[in-house]
């Protein structure tokens, strides 16, 4: 784009809370107001649309949005004083569980878009302009994935959204409401933005779905399919190096799924597995359809399938109901599996939820005791699985410039971060590097032929 192109386009800046399904969202929408004319603001306060990416997920989350709302009311009104029109749109999660009652609590925003209504901000927009407000929080039929430019590839590395939606309902959890029921988007599609992303030089994609290995749809020979297919179809395209998903759910890790893990070498060796308790009777209660046992059989089966493989997991403490007993047994799941990595959270009672209006809630402060003693034991196994690298090559993807000068920085297999001292001419390949020292959230690596130089 011309300069004087950029300083005449309006520009547009979306903030974005919640997880990589609404990072990729915000990517969409971006793509989509570029290629209305709309230009990048680094920040709310040079932007005529500021776009907030919600997420609904916690309390905190949705609070977090308020805050941020308020801070924006007042650059509304400073724009205003000086003649100047700032629109303000909350889309994502929050958009849709609350849809008008958000212009209720604050009503100097414009335009609330729930999270399958993304196409339509271009409309939305004109009818702003024109004086109006807008909602939309439908769950339109419309694929909207096939409705939205690609975001041109950027880098090496790119998510892509396979599969949107849940169907499962567990107690505790809001996305069934705000992201609708579950979808998966066509193989043929898939391939072809895919394909899109590769030629853009992406050399590694990570699927993305809130139950990604829900995934099912027509095959290339037009027969059903499960995920598995659809992992072996993207692994048969050349220019690709490596693939990744997320958030899969244990139930629909079938046994093609895990074979897949053994047979295709492309698939990284590393595996996003929520498990959120180890005791079954709250996973009863969580209603996860699945026990304790069952989840450790699957990585048992995993581990066979693909020794090197590495999990991570998400946890609920709390969880209405639970014991000192039943967090024992999350304890003890959490020591027989060994994580390389996991997030956990408080249970958060979310409205319309079943678990926010059952009697039992634990208390605050036993809740923070047992998150505590949970992330002591999952930090400390990080640290481990990170320490356990040290004196391996490993094959690095470099992506990037490092922190420091002189330094490039990459992804293990097992999505640990690498920073080495070495030439820029190391971005865009995959590189064998030895590791030298680990941290907890990254890896110090040298190049064998450093090693040599020095030795
Ligand atoms: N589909 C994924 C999870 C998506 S939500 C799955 O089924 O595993 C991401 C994580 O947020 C969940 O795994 C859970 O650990 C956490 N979470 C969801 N609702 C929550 C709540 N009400 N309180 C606390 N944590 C919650
Ligand atoms: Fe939420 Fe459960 Fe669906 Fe995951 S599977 S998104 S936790 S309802
Ligand atoms: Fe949050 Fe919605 Fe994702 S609630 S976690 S942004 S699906």
């Amino acid at each position: 784009m011309t300069e004087a192109a950029t300083r005449n386009s309006r520009r547009f800046c979306i903030l974005t809370w919640g997880c990589q399904m609404n990072a990729h969202d915000s990517d969409r929408m971006a793509a989509l107001l570029a290629s209305l004319g709309f230009a990048r603001a680094e920040a709310p306060a040079e932007a005529d649309v500021v776009i907030l990416n919600t997420c609904h997920i916690r309390e905190h989350a949705t609070e977090k949005v308020f805050s941020e709302l308020g801070r924006l009311r007042r650059l509304k009104r400073e724009r205003a004083a000086a003649g100047q029109r700032m629109i303000l749109a909350v889309a994502g999660c929050v958009a849709q569980a609350e849809g008008e009652m958000i212009r209720e609590r604050a009503p100097y925003v414009d335009l609330v878009l729930g999270p399958q209504a993304l196409q339509r901000l271009p409309a939305m927009l004109a009818a702003v302009e024109n004086g109006g407000a807008a909602v939309e929080t439908e769950f339109l039929t419309e694929e909207k994935f096939d409705l939205l430019p690609l975001p041109e590839a950027n880098g090496l590395t790119a998510f892509l959204t396979v599969q949107e939606g849940c169907d499962k309902f567990c107690h505790f959890c809001v996305v069934p409401y705000t992201r609708g029921a579950e979808r998966s988007r066509d193989l043929a599609a898939v391939v072809a933005d895919a394909r899109a992303l590769l030629r853009g030089g992406v050399r590694e994609i990570t699927l993305l779905g809130q139950n990604v290995n829900a995934w099912h749809g027509a095959g290339e020979d037009g027969r059903p399919a499960r995920f598995a297919s659809l992992l072996a179809a993207l692994c048969a395209l050349p220019e690709l190096w490596r693939l990744r998903y997320t958030t899969s759910h244990p139930r629909d890790l079938d046994d093609a799924l895990i074979a897949a893990h053994g047979s295709l070498p492309k698939l990284m060796p590393y595996l996003h597995l929520p498990v959120q308790s180890g005791s079954d009777r709250i996973l009863g209660a969580m209603g996860r359809k699945h026990t304790a046992a069952e989840y450790l059989r699957r990585v048992q089966k995993l581990r066979r399938a693909r020794p090197d493989i590495a999990l991570s997991s998400d946890f609920i403490v709390g969880y209405p109901g639970e014991t000192a007993q039943d967090f024992a047994a999350t304890m003890a799941l959490v020591r027989e599996v060994e994580f390389a990595q996991a997030y956990s959270f408080k249970y958060s009672p979310r409205p319309g939820t079943p678990a926010a209006s059952a009697p039992e809630q634990v208390e605050a402060a036993e809740k923070d005791a047992r998150l505590q003693e949970l992330q002591a034991l999952l930090g400390e196994q990080q640290r481990a699985f990170n320490r356990a690298t040290v004196g391996c090559a490993v094959p690095v993807l470099f992506t990037g410039p490092g922190r420091h000068a002189g330094q490039v920085s990459g992804r293990t297999p097992w999505l640990q971060a690498v920073h080495l001292q070495g030439p820029e001419s190391l971005i865009g390949t995959e590189t064998v590097a030895r590791i030298t020292a680990a941290g907890a959230n990254s890896l110090a690596a040298t190049l064998p032929a450093q090693e040599r130089a020095s030795a």
